[in-house]
């Protein structure tokens, strides 16, 4: 694991925008999986700028997010299509057909699941994988379980995280209680890994992450036995690790 303490949110944003630029420069067909939630909007943001200067081409990219939350269609503001496309696609110009995020909505979830990892596959799998944390290590949607699942899936999202993404909606009434994400195997057999976090809030899970044991119980633990995994974090994120850089 190779960890880069920036100096705030924009330094941290700034130095991710420029490794997924280095990723499409050096492979312009990358497959990039992406994330959504807040930490990764910067990087978006710097993406979008550069694009704009022309010192980006995604043309040729393909990407996968992460994960879609149950029940919510494409349109609705707080569905992670809906987030992709406000604050990113609609910006740049990755062919809308190399476009992949898992549909929370259908009647054969399980269908849905098993072609999204078909689709990966066919692409030959993931170049770079960006990634948020939760509060509680989860990564995608896989949260702390004393198992984990390998594959694209239907999960049940926790209390804790459920309360964190309250933020996002009028009423925790409103949040999905069930989410579709991608498996640890999908996020593991990725090429290289981006982790992304920023705040105080995150310390506690990075530090677990980069220094504690490694098990199913703080998903982002598993990171540990990834042979390419940079960690780009703030200062304030970094506040509970021993040593600053590795
Ligand atoms: C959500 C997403 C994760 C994300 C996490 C952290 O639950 N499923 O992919 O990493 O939240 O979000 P934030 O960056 O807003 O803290």
């Amino acid at each position: 694991m190779r960890l880069q303490v920036l100096e705030d949110y924009e330094e941290m944003s700034v130095k991710a925008a420029s490794i997924v630029a280095s990723q499409v420069t050096l492979k312009p067909d990358s497959n990039l999986g992406l994330a959504t939630g807040s930490t990764p909007l910067g990087m978006y943001n710097n993406l979008i700028k550069m694009y704009k200067k022309n010192l980006i081409n995604f043309k040729e990219v393909v990407t996968f997010n992460l994960d879609e939350y149950v029940g919510l269609p494409a349109d609705h503001p707080q569905s992670y299509h809906y987030y992709m496309f406000d604050n990113f696609f609609d910006k740049v110009n990755i062919p809308p057909e190399k476009i992949y995020i898992p549909s929370g909505v259908g009647d054969d979830l399980k269908q849905i699941c098993k072609k999204y990892d078909q689709s990966i596959n066919s692409h030959g799998g993931i170049d770079l994988q960006v990634l948020g944390i939760g509060k509680n290590g989860h990564i995608g949607f896989n949260e702390p379980d004393n198992k984990l699942r390998t594959n694209t899936h239907v999960v049940k999202l926790t209390e804790e995280t459920i309360n964190d993404n309250s933020r996002f909606f009028d009423s925790i009434d409103d949040v999905p209680k069930k989410a579709i994400s991608m498996g640890m195997s999908s996020i593991m057999k990725s090429k290289k890994i981006l982790l992304l976090a920023s705040g105080e809030q995150k310390a506690e899970a990075i530090k677990k992450a980069i220094n504690g044991e490694i098990t199913t119980e703080h998903p982002a633990s598993l990171l540990q036995l990834h042979s390419d995994v940079i960690i780009l974090v703030d200062k304030n994120a970094a506040k509970l690790l021993a040593t600053t850089n590795t």
